[in-house]
């Protein structure tokens, strides 16, 4: 695809409000799949070799920043005066470019690559001065509308508040993506006057201003009506997270991986699932997740920047920003939070809570645990309640437990805390100094200290 892309600059407009949104945050940050929906749009050009786009940017302006970094270069529009304005911020930076300029908006994020590389086909081969991306709607609300004659050649395109009735009848409809010849672009933008129902300098109004002056005007109809959706409200945004969210199941199926039930599977864009691992219901892989093959995730489970082994199985849990190597097994009903690694055939049972923890290879934290801060060797077992005390009201210590140790149920760790190699201790110890190599510690065991009289305690009789 890259040498029809050679000669083509990419203008990005990101710069509304984004009020019908009703949001603190610029539209075209809010996330579709885990993603904002801007950066979709810059994908889809880097799928076509076109890198370092144009965005322009608004008030909130910083926050694309943030999210596209160095993928962009900026331009900022003060005042949100309507989208052939924003395209004249971007001239500038334009200046002695004699190409294509493909101006796409940044609220339209389904767009494929296949589809631009066919609209800037159809523009060349036309020899077009404006080439408009169009589709038809079976219910275009909203959108501007194509106006053709009657041999069927685009006249200009309307938006819907400036519509008459009849071209509100129009199911052809604007998609928001042109290519446009750059001295072309510049002329007409420099005639486009805000005379229209929303006192704006409507980009769309460049349409018909070349085809007054004698310049032809092309369009191609996109294949798939889904992906020029364009975002203007959270309904919307909606709709286009369920329409991604199918294509990424889709995808993820293709790879060679089992989704029980799509309805309530969730994975972001970027996850990465191994084949032959199979998706339980009620599963969420988000952000940077990756799963590797062989693995049994869910019925419920949130994985958040998990990175996940083969032959994984991760049942009811909840796993942030930590990770999980070949061969263990998580849950029912465990939360790792950051800044845990689990070694190979680990198993976390029932109940635990882990955080900024390592665990060795072959060790066992079967029930209602915490811990945290901790370094555990291999083939350890932990016993049932087992805490790390970690936090004495002022700040963190670590705890280490080595090789092949045997924690008691129940037993608090007081950190700073070292138990050395196949150290013991026993169930209730409360352990607040170092328990040397193979070394037990046993605390505090309950004495009888009298008995009850019957009354205090009665036992109920068995019924009949
Ligand atoms: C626009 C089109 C409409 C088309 C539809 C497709 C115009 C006048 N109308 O309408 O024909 O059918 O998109 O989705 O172009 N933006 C700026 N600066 C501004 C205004 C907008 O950067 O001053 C950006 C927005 O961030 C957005 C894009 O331009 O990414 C489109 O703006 P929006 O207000 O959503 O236009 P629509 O009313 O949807
Ligand atoms: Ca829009």
């Amino acid at each position: 695809m890259e040498p029809r892309a050679s000669h083509v600059e990419a203008v990005i407009l990101a710069a509304g409000k984004g009020r019908r949104m009703v949001s603190a945050l610029p539209k075209v940050v809010h996330r579709i799949c885990g993603r904002a929906m801007v950066a979709y749009v810059l994908d889809t050009l880097a799928e076509l070799g076109i890198a370092s786009p144009i965005v322009v940017v608004g008030h909130e302006g910083d926050q694309v920043r943030a999210i596209l970094g160095g993928r962009a270069r900026y331009v900022v529009q003060g005042e949100q005066l309507g989208t052939g304005h924003a395209v004249i911020q971007a001239l500038p930076l334009l200046e002695g470019f004699a190409g294509t300029v493909l101006i796409l908006y940044g609220d339209v994020p389904l767009l494929r690559s296949e589809t631009l590389d066919t609209l800037l086909a159809h523009h060349h081969a036309q020899g077009a001065a404006a080439t408009v991306l169009t589709d038809l709607r079976e219910d275009p609300t909203g959108y501007g509308r194509i106006v053709r004659d009657t041999s069927g050649n685009v006249r200009r395109i309307v938006e819907e508040l400036d519509a008459s009735p009849d071209e509100r009848e129009v199911r052809e409809i604007n998609a928001g993506t042109y290519a446009i010849e750059a001295g072309a672009l510049r002329d007409a933008l420099r005639m486009v006057q805000p005379a229209n129902a929303q006192g704006e300098y409507y980009l769309t109004d460049v349409i018909g201003l070349l085809l007054e002056r004698g310049h032809t005007v092309a369009a191609v109809v996109a294949g798939d009506s889904h992906e020029t959706m364009g975002i203007n409200s959270r309904r919307e945004l909606a709709e286009v997270e369920a329409v991604m969210r199918r294509t990424i199941l889709g995808e993820v199926m293709d790879g060679g991986v089992t989704v029980i039930d799509p309805a309530t599977t969730f994975v972001h864009a970027g996850v990465q699932v191994g084949r032959d691992t199979v998706l339980h219901p009620g599963v969420h892989l988000e952000g940077a997740t990756t799963v590797g093959e062989g693995c049994t995730i869910g019925p419920n489970a949130r994985l958040v920047d998990a990175q996940i082994g083969s032959r994984v199985t991760i049942v009811a849990s909840t796993i942030t920003k930590s990770s999980v190597d070949d061969d263990s097994r998580v849950g029912p009903y465990s939360n790792l939070r950051a800044g845990v690694r689990l070694g190979r055939f680990v198993e976390v049972g029932n109940y635990a809570e882990m955080k900024n923890a390592t665990i060795g290879d072959h060790t066992k934290v079967h029930h209602m645990s915490y811990i945290g801060d901790a370094t555990v060797g291999t083939g350890v077992n932990i016993g049932a309640g087992t805490v790390t005390c970690n936090y004495d009201g002022r700040a963190k210590h670590a705890t280490i437990i080595e090789d092949g140790a045997f924690i008691g149920s129940d037993t608090m760790l007081i950190a700073p805390v070292r138990v050395g190699r196949e150290g013991v201790t026993g169930a209730g110890s409360v352990v607040k100094r170092d328990v040397p190599a193979r070394a037990v510690a046993v605390g505090v065991p309950a004495r009888v200290i009298r008995r009850l009289p019957a009354a205090e305690h009665p036992v109920p009789e068995p019924v009949e």
